[in-house]
């Protein structure tokens, strides 16, 4: 098997292309980015023979499309904007698809998140016709949540509320960037959605704050309305389950900190003019973030005592009923940065939930135990592929708990 993993040298895609050389189905891993020589730098951290390295800039069609022409399955692991043009490169070349984000395609950038979804499960005809699967939405959030959300849709009658949680502790001596701070920021000042009976509605960034408790060693943690893909895609898969209200909170002592930054204008996307010069402050807060670590810089600020320790979690708070009984039941995942560095060196504990969230469903499609094809988000898995998928999870150290309240009378 050929895999070709846009961003492959990217926080996640890092991840992904280290766990999939490992595999015995996989023949070749393609790396590919706009940048060379951090593919080539990325490599020879990894020494593997099944590693090769590809110059492809996706917001060239062409160059895209000829990349994919000759590989078995292409990730997305660079960005959301080229969703839909690699869907349709994939589908033309008769290839296995995977994304880890949903947003809005560059060709319409101001299209409603719902449409974006829409557009992208157009193309489930032609990923049926040609007996190929395209796996949206993997990673942490979105995927194991909508894991989550698709094991209650199986053993519940009925799905009322979605409450989703993100919770991250990083105790550092530095700014820690686990993730792109540009796509994170962009969530951070966007309208938060909520799925309101039937309906996709907005609530202000920073908005409903909650002080909620989570499993240990987390504890109490702040938590504000924040914008995520995880409303419309669970929107659509769980309507008619009775679905009445999803929404997506951001926790941790860090947001005290991100919403003084958005309340004090700091993350305006708008231009302001500063002693007669135009900025946008959102630029220049993008700018002022670190970038991501590559593995080695992980590594190497954790010998230095910089990067001490991180604790991230998913939980889903899911309110449906069952044989005619309200059930309550929280699903969460809890991984430190030990924990992830015991299971692969140089990840953080973030980019080791999110690419092993994405690559044990590749790992789980290439060996046929996902059958389903076409366009396919988690939600529209069977209960014995999520179940196969939770097991694969907990192999490599994601371990997804399940706690049930059900009354007894
Ligand atoms: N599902 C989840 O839980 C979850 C969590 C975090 C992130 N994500 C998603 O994962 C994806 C990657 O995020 P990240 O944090 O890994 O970002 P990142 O560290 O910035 O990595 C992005 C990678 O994409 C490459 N890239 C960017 N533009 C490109 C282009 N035009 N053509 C080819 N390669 C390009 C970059 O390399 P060059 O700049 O050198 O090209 C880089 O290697 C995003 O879609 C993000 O939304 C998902």
């Amino acid at each position: 098997m050929r895999i070709l993993v846009f961003g492959g040298y990217g926080a996640q895609g890092a991840v992904m292309c280290t766990e999939l050389v490992k595999h015995p189905m996989v023949d070749e891993v393609i790396c590919a980015g706009r940048h060379i020589e951090r593919a080539k730098k990325f490599a020879e951290r990894l020494r593997s023979e099944k590693l090769t390295v590809m110059r492809v800039d996706m917001s060239d069609i062409e160059d895209l499309r000829r990349a994919v022409k000759d590989v078995d399955m292409a990730i997305n692991a660079a960005t959301y904007f080229y969703n839909l043009r690699t869907l349709k490169a994939c589908a033309e070349a008769g290839a296995h698809y995977q994304d880890l984000a949903l947003g809005e395609p560059i060709e319409e950038p101001k299209i409603h998140l719902y449409d974006a979804l829409m557009k992208e499960l157009a193309l489930d005809q032609d990923f049926k016709d040609k007996g190929i699967t395209a796996l949206i939405n993997n990673g942490m959030d979105p995927g194991i949540t909508d894991a989550m959300a698709c094991h209650a849709a199986h053993t519940m009658d009925r799905v009322y509320e979605i409450r989703m949680k993100d919770c991250d502790i990083i105790d550092a001596t530095e700014p820690i960037s686990t993730w792109s701070p540009y796509l994170l920021w962009r969530d951070m000042v966007a309208p938060a959605r909520v799925f309101v009976d039937g309906r996709f509605e907005t609530r202000p960034p920073f908005s409903e704050e909650e002080y909620y408790r989570f499993p240990e060693p987390i504890g109490v943690q702040p938590c504000y309305q924040h914008a995520h893909e995880e409303i419309v895609i669970m929107g659509h898969y769980l309507r008619d389950k009775g679905l009445r209200y999803v929404e997506f909170k951001m926790c941790g002592p860090d947001m005290p900190y991100a919403k003084a930054i958005y309340d004090l204008g700091l993350a305006n996307p708008n231009p302001i003019k500063v002693k007669g010069v135009e900025v946008a402050p959102f630029d220049l807060l993008v700018e002022c973030l670190p970038k991501p670590l590559s593995m080695e810089e992980v590594e190497q600020k954790i010998r230095e005592g910089v990067l001490r320790d991180e604790i991230a979690c998913i939980l889903t708070d899911i309110i449906g009923e069952r044989k005619g009984k309200t059930i309550k039941a929280t699903y969460y995942a809890i991984l430190t940065l030990k924990e992830a560095n015991k299971y692969m060196p140089g990840t953080t504990a973030t980019s080791y939930f999110v690419g092993i969230g994405a690559e044990a469903m590749t790992e789980l499609l290439i060996e046929g135990k996902i059958t389903t094809r076409g366009v396919v988000s988690p939600e529209a898995l069977s209960l014995s592929e999520i179940e196969a998928y939770f097991k694969r999870l907990a192999e490599k150290g994601i371990i997804v708990n399940e706690v049930v309240h059900t009354p007894m009378a």
